[in-house]
């Protein structure tokens, strides 16, 4: 039975922070630490056959794309689970999000099992290590649990966020234009093909290898992935994350995803940047009896207000002036910091071309600085830059010059 999205969302987020270690302030309670890439995406011409969702008509659509490692806490390296979500920017000014992990499957069909799973893999306080019994008693009560258990210990760690298969594991509902209706998962492949190295290996490098792994790829050119959907069969559990399909099941490609270059939060005009696996758009459903991403969406909108301040700081933040929202740049990279440190908050005047003081400063930062602050300098200076341009022009949107040409 589906309970709706806030069922145990306080408990199931608050399992994440112990299975993580603890909270830590302004990031996500899972996935902490992750970056963000703009690109676009084109649907195939079957794509439309299957569903009449607005990014399955064959137009190229803006994305968006956030790559992380799992943990919540974000000092930690990716290892061999990391994570692809996606946000497509829609004709009617809507978004649908999609997100992918390197999961074979999830280890839980409802809340429930999810709390016994983080239950008995958080780390004992003591050794530093989950208790190996726990693990046993929630295999031994939770069959599917124990498979993923099984082979998680066999994953690899990726070499590079561009060579790996992402699988939002949940199933959706497909509908087309004649309202026919199908049963699908989705995988995101890479068209730089798959590769995977010993989990020892990736953790020698430090935290953000695979990041600068990845931008030095777009450097080179776009990194391409392909949008599959594997058909069900009459009987292939659709309510279940924790269920495996039998191999074989046939595979469409729906979509090419080309991601071109880096973005931030602030420069997208979206500092909170949420990803829903729920935020579908007619023409794709989610399974109504899924418990898990149900349970999903209320989790995630729990996540979002502790890392935001909730309600209450968006009050706060409607009636600052306008220029004090770049404050709410994303502190992964811990903004916050350096923008209280370098970039004193004065509003800019809009009759000056020429940089202020404090701009001048914050470029010869740049030079310095190591690399996530740097991406925080510069959305920082991107926002003075694109509100200085809203000043003049008197357009509302933040998304100014650079977003606008890369989506061209
Ligand atoms: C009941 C089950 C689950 C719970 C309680 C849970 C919890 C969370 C929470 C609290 C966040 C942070 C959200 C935010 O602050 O924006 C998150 C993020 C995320 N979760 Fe889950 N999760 C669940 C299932 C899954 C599943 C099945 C997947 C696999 C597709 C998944 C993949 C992700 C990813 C990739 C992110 C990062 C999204 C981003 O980059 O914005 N989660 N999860």
């Amino acid at each position: 039975m589906n309970h709706g999205q806030f069922y145990k969302a306080d408990a199931l987020v608050a399992a994440v922070h112990r299975d993580a270690g603890g909270i830590f302030a302004g990031f996500r309670a899972a996935h902490a630490y992750g970056r963000i890439y703009a690109g676009t995406f084109v649907a195939t011409p079957v794509a439309k056959t299957l569903s009449r969702a607005a990014h399955f008509q064959g137009t190229r659509v803006p994305v968006t794309t956030r790559l992380s490692g799992a943990s919540g806490d974000p000092t930690k390296e990716p290892s061999n689970v990391v994570a692809m979500a996606t946000k497509f920017y829609l004709p009617d000014g809507t978004v649908t999000d999609l997100i992918g992990i390197t999961l074979p499957v999830f280890f839980a069909r409802t809340p429930e099992e999810f709390l016994a799973f983080t239950d008995a893999h958080t780390a004992d306080p003591a050794t530093g290590e989950p208790d190996v019994a726990k693990l046993k008693a929630f295999a031994a009560a939770h069959p599917n649990g124990g498979r993923f258990l099984l082979l998680m210990q066999k994953q690899p760690a990726v070499v590079s966020f561009a060579q790996v298969s992402y699988r939002p594991l949940h199933a959706y509902r497909f509908v087309n234009a004649a309202g026919v209706g199908r049963w699908a998962r989705y995988h995101w492949e890479p068209e730089a093909g798959v590769a995977s190295q010993p989990v020892e290996e990736l953790a020698k490098q430090p935290r953000d290898y695979l990041y600068d792994e990845f931008e030095r790829r777009l450097h080179r050119g776009p990194v391409v992935f392909r949008l599959e959907l594997e058909l069900a069969q009459e009987g292939d559990p659709v309510d279940d994350p924790s269920a495996i399909w039998p191999n074989g099941r046939e595979r469409v490609v729906v979509g090419r995803l080309e991601l071109l270059r880096p973005i931030t939060e602030v420069e997208n005009g979206d500092p909170e940047m949420m990803h829903d696996p729920t935020a579908v758009t007619d023409g794709i459903e989610v399974s109504p009896d899924d418990q898990i991403i149900a349970a999903r969406r209320g989790a995630y909108l729990v996540s979002l207000a502790q890392r935001t301040g909730g309600w209450q700081r968006r009050g706060e933040l409607a009636t600052a002036p306008p220029i004090l929202t770049a404050t709410t740049v994303s502190k992964e990279w811990t903004c916050l910091r350096f923008i209280s440190t370098r970039l004193p908050l004065r509003r800019p005047s809009s009759s000056s071309p020429r940089s202020s003081t404090s701009d001048r400063a914050a470029r010869r930062s740049l030079a310095t600085a190591p690399t996530s602050s740097s991406r925080c300098i510069t959305a920082a200076l991107l926002t003075r830059t694109s509100r200085k341009g809203r000043a003049a022009s008197g357009s509302a949107s933040i998304t100014t010059g650079p977003i606008a040409a890369a989506w061209s």
